[in-house]
């Protein structure tokens, strides 16, 4: 699986963390577009260069995070194409991809420790779409893309 990665200034540190936990796993490769000092950038413009990836199919997911992940997680969810869930716990990490086959994960760098990152980013990958139900209320997300 490959992975576009990116953060703001305000999540640098999670961003270094979640890529440790990304190289725990043999089938993933990731990317990391940055930010990667601690002098401010726009968030927006890093959930553009992570969600271009997504959409064209360089990557088959993106994580994006910022100070709160909302900012980012709303930037993200602009982009055609893109179904980001913003998750700050593992319980909603499952269901994000479980019943919203969601193609992107937001985490906010100044509200969980690295700890519960790791858990959340560990769910987030290894759990898959149900499909069923779920696919026709996603197909009427993407529908709202058009109206
Ligand atoms: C940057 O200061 C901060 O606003 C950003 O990281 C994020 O929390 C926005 O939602």
């Amino acid at each position: 699986m490959k992975i576009t990665i990116g953060s703001d200034h305000g999540a640098v540190n999670l961003k270094e963390a979640v890529k440790q936990v990304l190289a725990e796993f043999k089938d993933v490769e990731f990317k990391d577009v940055g930010t990667f000092g601690t002098d401010a950038v726009d968030y927006p413009d890093i959930a553009e260069k992570v969600c271009a990836d997504v959409v064209s199919g360089a990557a088959d997911r993106g994580i994006v995070l910022c100070g709160t992940g909302i900012g980012i997680s709303i930037a993200a969810n602009k982009i055609k194409g893109i179904r980001c869930a913003l998750c700050n716990d593992v319980f909603s990490a499952e269901k994000s991809r479980e019943h919203n086959d969601a193609n992107v994960l937001a985490m906010g760098g100044r509200v969980i420790g690295f700890g519960v990152a790791g858990k959340i980013v560990r769910a987030w990958l290894t759990t898959d779409f149900e499909g069923g139900r779920h696919e026709r209320r996603v197909n009427k997300i993407m529908a709202l893309e058009n109206k």
